[in-house]
């Protein structure tokens, strides 16, 4: 596991796309599955702006890590997001762009994206390897939208499943743990302060910090990288 801490999200953004740039001159074609959430949002703008020209986006096939089960025109959707600030950015081939359809009957499309995941992402043993997992971490310890109060999730034999958010009621479809463990990288993006308390819980190892989703992200490959802003790692030791 490594831990980078930077000044400000910008910077964690900035260092993120480095990083990510090199992976993808390193690995050539790669699969990755993106998160949701307002972290991401900046890496996006950074690669639109930045590395429109200099990704071989040909190269690169996007999936996600979690989707609203919202239409892809919601201002809830993930997709959405990511087309707004990215996609529309960049020439990726439209075959190289898999999101998860919202708009769908969920329990339906968590099993035509677990189908869509075997057909397209390079398999290790009987499960689809991405080159790369983007994640994000919510204040209450959730990844993906693996929620404490649903943490069973994790362990499902499926590579997608349907969630709720603990709040809103909000369907999601989710990837689960084994397909994310597999992950040949896995890169937590986490900012913020509201974030603090529970990244020392997890990064600490304190107290029963494995009720939280975030803490059993641990890839077969070893290659866990976290990305913080100084605000958002300020109570690890
Ligand atoms: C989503 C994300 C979710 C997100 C966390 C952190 O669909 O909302 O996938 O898991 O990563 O909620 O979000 P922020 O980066 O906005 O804090």
């Amino acid at each position: 596991m490594e831990i980078r801490i930077f000044e400000s999200k910008e910077a964690v953004a900035e260092n993120f796309c480095t990083f990510l740039h090199n992976l993808i001159k390193k690995n050539g074609e790669v699969h990755i599955a993106l998160s949701g959430g307002s972290t991401p949002k900046i890496v996006f703008n950074e690669l639109a702006s930045e590395y429109r020209d200099l990704i071989p986006w040909a190269d690169v096939h996007l999936y996600w890590g979690d989707e609203r089960c919202v239409p892809p025109t919601d201002a809830e959707s993930n997709y959405r997001m990511t087309k707004e600030h990215l996609l529309d950015a960049i020439e990726i081939p439209e075959a190289n762009v898999h999101r998860i359809k919202g708009e769908e009957e969920p329990e339906e499309e968590a099993r035509r994206y677990a189908s869509v995941l075997r057909q397209n992402v390079p398999l290790h043993g009987d499960l689809p390897q991405f080159d790369l997992v983007i994640l994000g971490m919510g204040d209450d310890g959730h990844t993906a939208s693996v929620f404490p109060h649903q943490i069973e999730l994790w362990d499902s034999p499926n590579l997608c499943e349907v969630a709720v958010h603990p709040d809103s009621g909000q369907k999601r479809i989710t990837l689960t743990g084994g397909v994310i463990n597999q992950a040949g990288h896995v890169a937590f993006l986490v900012t913020g302060s509201n974030k603090s308390e529970r990244l020392r819980e997890i990064l600490d190892k304190e107290g029963n910090y494995h009720q939280y989703p975030a803490s059993l992200v641990a890839p077969d490959s070893g290659e866990l990288l976290w990305f913080l802003d100084k605000a958002a790692a300020s109570e690890i030791s």
